[in-house]
């Protein structure tokens, strides 16, 4: 049985304040919720207090991590601090790394192999510009950076792994696909990982993220093929948050 997978992505926000406010609010709101995953992903400061303070039920998701394991990297972070502080997964790929940071598809293949090779999860993003998408580009740009782990480490790098479709003129903008064509996206990605093994794709979360709400996180979670949602704004609100979280858990549960 795969349960919906749902995560949210808090970027560059919060304050101890803040943060204290949505956890316990959280934690009240969902400590009972079953049949779905959830994760948080504060920023790198927030995560150690979250995760002693969290229900057992909501796991913690690094929003990055560095290729290094430990030297001269000012700044950096490594997959074992994060691991030590109960990290589970980790976002790699985001397109606000790839645009502010410029992360290529061969610096976060890195990225997603050093997430493997420590047994966290990977949560790959990838997803189309506004003129790929009006160009109708946005199935072989999601295959190319696919592409960049497939061919430097097998399918089997997808194994126990995510992939998140999130179209970037959709992120923060209050713009959606319609879930058919989102639908249509994720069953591209599913149907390209199958072509190498069937098994694997069957298996694999695709999540879909950019301009969730409660209003239109019901229509989308209910496709086949979108298994979860990366929520970004949405889940600074703990009541939002729990409703997109319960509207999932109800989608899925048949
Ligand atoms: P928004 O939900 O704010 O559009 O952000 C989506 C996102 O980037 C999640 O990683």
């Amino acid at each position: 049985m795969k349960y919906p997978l749902i995560i949210g992505n808090w970027k560059l926000n919060g304050s101890n304040l803040m943060v204290n406010s949505l956890i316990n609010q959280l934690n009240q709101k969902l400590f009972n919720i079953k049949n779905c995953h959830i994760a948080v992903a504060p920023p790198i400061l927030y995560i150690d207090r979250v995760s002693k303070v969290i229900s057992d039920n909501i796991k913690i998701c690094a929003q990055n991590v560095d290729i290094s394991l430990c030297g001269a990297y000012t700044g950096d972070v490594s997959i074992e601090m994060l691991k030590e502080i109960g990290v589970q997964y980790v976002i790699v790929g985001h397109s606000e790394r790839r645009n502010y940071h410029k992360e290529d598809d061969n610096y976060i293949s890195k990225k997603y192999s050093i997430i493997k090779s420590f047994d966290l999860i990977p949560i790959l993003c990838i997803g189309e510009n506004e003129t790929q998408n009006k160009t109708g580009k946005t199935k072989e740009i999601c295959k190319l950076q696919l592409a960049s782990v497939l061919d430097n480490q097998g399918v089997q790098a997808f194994e126990n792994a995510v992939i998140a479709y999130e179209p970037i003129w959709a992120i923060g903008t209050g713009r959606c696909p319609t879930p058919v064509q989102i639908q249509s996206v994720h069953k591209f990605i599913r149907d390209y990982i199958a072509t190498y093994d069937m098994n694997i794709a069957k298996k694999l979360i695709i999540q879909y993220g950019g301009s969730i709400n409660e209003k239109n996180a019901a229509e989308i979670i209910s496709k086949p093929d979108i298994d979860g949602l990366l929520v970004g704004n949405s889940s600074l609100n703990a009541s939002v948050f729990s409703k997109i979280v319960k509207i999932a858990q109800a989608s899925k549960l048949i």
